[in-house]
């Protein structure tokens, strides 16, 4: 039977376990703290670092392994894996830059698609930052990390950033940190995530989905990992022409390209594409080198090619087309009351045993004698599948409402 490694411990990995579980394989999982629905699926575990290459378990045996978050392809945890023998689905160290550094990602953007790029510069001195102040204007400035910080380090001046001084303090502690800060002109415009399969050589789109990002309703507060997701049955989203779907497909193409150019190794696993839909027509906001965290959960459980499949036409290089169902997901994520505050209530029960109907990946939660637990981040990603949009939010809603314990969730997600 064919063995696969999984690394990584939250509900992207769960809805890859899921996915990955409706083939025979057997999946032995390799996770910093357990998740109890991961453990569910998989023949065994191992609890450790995933960014220590001494920690991974033995290889011996496994056929190929999956890593789903980003931290341990920014030290090379994929390289180490193919070093010996095994394939690995999620790019090595060089290739992953497109996601570990926004430098790097700007400039592959820059030799290939240049206009799906916004104004930038990496900032090496506090000169550097203050010629771009003049270039675009303060107050049209989006400040960035370099590198990874798990969507939580980008500061909007208008929003997150209120005046010149803030924005050059937050600025220069970047700069001091890791010697570069990337600026960015602020865009406006509606964002979609468009996600791919890559063997290397070409890229199989999943279905288009919007992502959430905001901590309350209104798309307002600060960004989080995600507070929630939809994708609609045609795998499209009405704001997004066949014009902007196939331009933002062209960016995406060139990318894998550029990668391979700028990197000297080939992108394979999954390309996520963050565009905006701007009037000076579509750009790319982010790439990361994984499956989005709720997205994961939206194309995963619509999967009609089986997931095994599909890891082995990618290990061939030889991806055929991979099929959809034709069904409209909504993602709910319920997270802990004062998420994503200092306050936010930790170690608190969660309750699930009420919530049938929709599919619950489990995130950021521990189990402490029997029972379940919050820490203080994301706690359960509530996933509603249906003919609709409203179907698919009816029971996203329904489930996450009937999860007890000291928890909120936004109330406009799919709205
Ligand atoms: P990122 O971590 O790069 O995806 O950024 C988080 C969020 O910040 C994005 O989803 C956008 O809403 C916002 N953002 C990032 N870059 C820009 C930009 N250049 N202009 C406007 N908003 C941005
Ligand atoms: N949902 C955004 C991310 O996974 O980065």
């Amino acid at each position: 039977m064919t063995k696969v490694l999984l690394i990584g411990n939250g509900a992207r990995e769960h809805a890859i376990a899921t996915a990955l579980s409706q083939s025979d394989v057997e999946i032995h999982a390799h996770m910093e703290r357990k998740n109890p629905g991961i453990a569910k699926l998989c023949k065994e575990f191992t609890i450790g670092s995933t960014t220590e290459t001494k920690q991974i378990p033995d290889l011996a045996d496994i056929d190929y392994a999956i890593v789903g978050p980003e931290a341990p392809l920014a030290v090379g945890v994929s390289d180490f894996i193919i070093a010996q023998g095994v394939p690995c689905i999620a790019p090595c160290k060089a290739a992953a830059m497109i996601e570990t550094s926004k430098t790097f990602a700007r400039l592959v953007i820059q030799q290939t698609t240049p206009k799906a790029n916004p104004r930038f510069i990496s900032a090496r001195s506090l000169d550097d930052l203050r010629r771009f102040e003049k270039e675009v204007g303060v107050e049209n400035i989006v400040v960035k990390p370099n590198g990874l910080t798990g969507g939580k380090g980008v500061k909007i001046f208008g929003e997150h950033l209120k005046s010149r001084d803030e924005l050059e303090k937050y600025a220069i502690s970047l700069l001091t940190k890791e010697g570069v800060v990337v600026l960015e002109e602020k865009l406006e415009g509606i964002e979609f995530t468009m996600q791919a399969f890559s063997d290397g050589n070409r890229l199989e789109l999943m279905p288009l989905v919007r992502d959430y990002k905001r901590a309350f309703d209104g798309d307002t507060g600060p960004n989080t990992g995600s507070m929630g997701s939809l994708s609609t049955p045609d795998h499209g989203l009405p704001y997004v022409s066949v014009e902007d779907f196939e331009a933002a497909k062209a960016i995406m193409d060139a990318t894998l390209i550029g990668i391979k150019k700028k990197a000297g190794s080939i992108f394979k696993g999954i390309l996520y594409g963050q565009f905006m839909k701007t009037e000076t027509g579509v750009k790319v906001i982010e790439y990361n080198a994984r499956f989005g965290d709720p997205e994961a959960m939206n194309v995963l459980s619509i999967l009609s090619t089986p997931m095994d499949e599909v890891c082995q036409r990618i290990i061939d290089g030889n991806l055929g087309p991979v099929e959809f169902e034709n069904k409209a997901t909504v993602c709910v994520y319920v997270v802990p009351e004062g998420y994503p505050g200092p306050d936010v209530v930790k170690d608190s029960p969660i309750d699930t045993s009420v919530a049938t109907s929709a599919q619950l990946y489990y995130a950021s939660v521990y189990e402490k004698e029997g029972e379940i637990l919050t820490t203080g981040s994301r706690a359960i990603g509530v996933l509603g599948k249906g003919d609709s949009v409203a179907q698919a939010r009816e029971i996203a809603y329904a489930n996450a409402s009937r999860i007890k314990g000291r928890l909120r969730f936004r109330s406009d997600i799919a709205e």
